[in-house]
């Protein structure tokens, strides 16, 4: 059974045929509307989630399938006391393939051998983001290209799993790495390994100042409060690496400013006005780009 658990498992061409089956539906959405009548996608949040939940229940209904959610923790049986592994291996039961964002790092892998229907990693913990890493690349691919690429990817490094799954995915192109974060919130060593092992180059950088003139993608993050242990060590850092209109009068005119989303405070609202900013194409890129990748994992894209 194909899973989507992490972007490590991604080579090149399955990006690649899965950015140009995003863009086919971009351009002639008819042609895939009904494709999957009377499949049902489970829904399965154990994290909050605005961006990652109703795109993929836009993807799947826009291809004429059905979504089940299982709803909060707090309305679930989770509540009771039911594992992650029983959860799952309940829900395989009502749908063809399931989305599961989780807490724990390895939750997705671990669900993904208790079942038989596709699993999506929607989120584990500080772990993988891998469906987000699709958008982005998206997005990245229709403004300038994958190759050939100089991004900056600035914030919480340490905590971001948009991060580690975009920074393990760029290592199939030609693209130069900077990461930019506070010290204590420098990459993982296991994703500094893996892009180690990859070939990859990992330039580090405590401000950005210097590098963004480089720049063709600055890719912003929140710092994520919800994983610090102490929430002292989150206060010390909360608020630096904010970007204002200010800040990218040094940046290339054709910059482009992503962000997963939600942003706390670290893009100010004047960035939004600029022709840098494109979180929300970014954001709603995620329907045709999870439309693709559910096309996929429920068999219409064979190859
Ligand atoms: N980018 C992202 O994962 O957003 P949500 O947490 O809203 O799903």
């Amino acid at each position: 059974q194909d899973h989507l658990i992490t972007a490590t498992q991604l080579s090149r061409p399955d990006i690649e045929a899965m950015l140009d089956r995003a863009r086919e539906i971009d351009e002639s959405r008819e042609a895939f509307e009904q494709r999957y009548s009377g499949s049902v996608l489970a829904l399965c949040f154990f994290e909050p989630s605005t961006r990652t939940k109703m795109s993929f229940e836009t993807a799947a209904k826009r291809l004429g399938a059905e979504t089940i959610d299982m709803g909060s923790v707090e309305s679930s049986s989770v509540k009771k006391g039911e594992s992650l592994a029983d959860t799952v291996r309940v829900i395989e039961g009502y749908a063809d393939a399931l989305v599961l964002r989780h807490p724990s790092e390895g939750s997705a892998k671990m669900a993904s051998e208790f079942v038989d229907v596709p699993v999506i990693n929607a989120g584990d913990g500080a772990g993988q983001h891998p469906s987000q890493t699709l958008l982005d690349l998206h997005t990245i691919r229709e403004r300038h290209g994958l190759d050939d690429l100089t991004i900056g990817i600035m914030g919480d490094l340490k905590y971001g799993r948009t991060v580690h799954s975009l920074a393990s995915a760029l290592t199939n192109f030609d693209a130069n790495q900077h990461f930019i974060s506070p010290e204590s919130l420098r990459l993982p060593r296991s994703v500094r390994f893996d892009l180690h092992e990859a070939g990859a180059q990992v330039r580090e950088h405590t401000d950005l100042e210097a590098i963004l003139p480089e720049l063709d993608v600055l890719y912003v993050t929140r710092i994520q409060r919800e994983r610090f242990p102490d929430e002292n060590e989150y206060r010390e850092i909360a608020g630096e690496y904010r970007i204002d209109a200010d800040t990218l009068s040094a940046a290339r005119e054709d910059l482009t400013v992503m962000h997963p989303l939600p942003r706390v405070d670290e893009i100010a609202a004047d960035v939004d006005e600029t022709d840098h900013a494109r979180y929300f194409e970014q954001a709603h890129n995620g329907v045709p780009v999870r439309m693709a990748l559910l096309d996929m994992l429920l068999g219409g894209g064979s190859e």
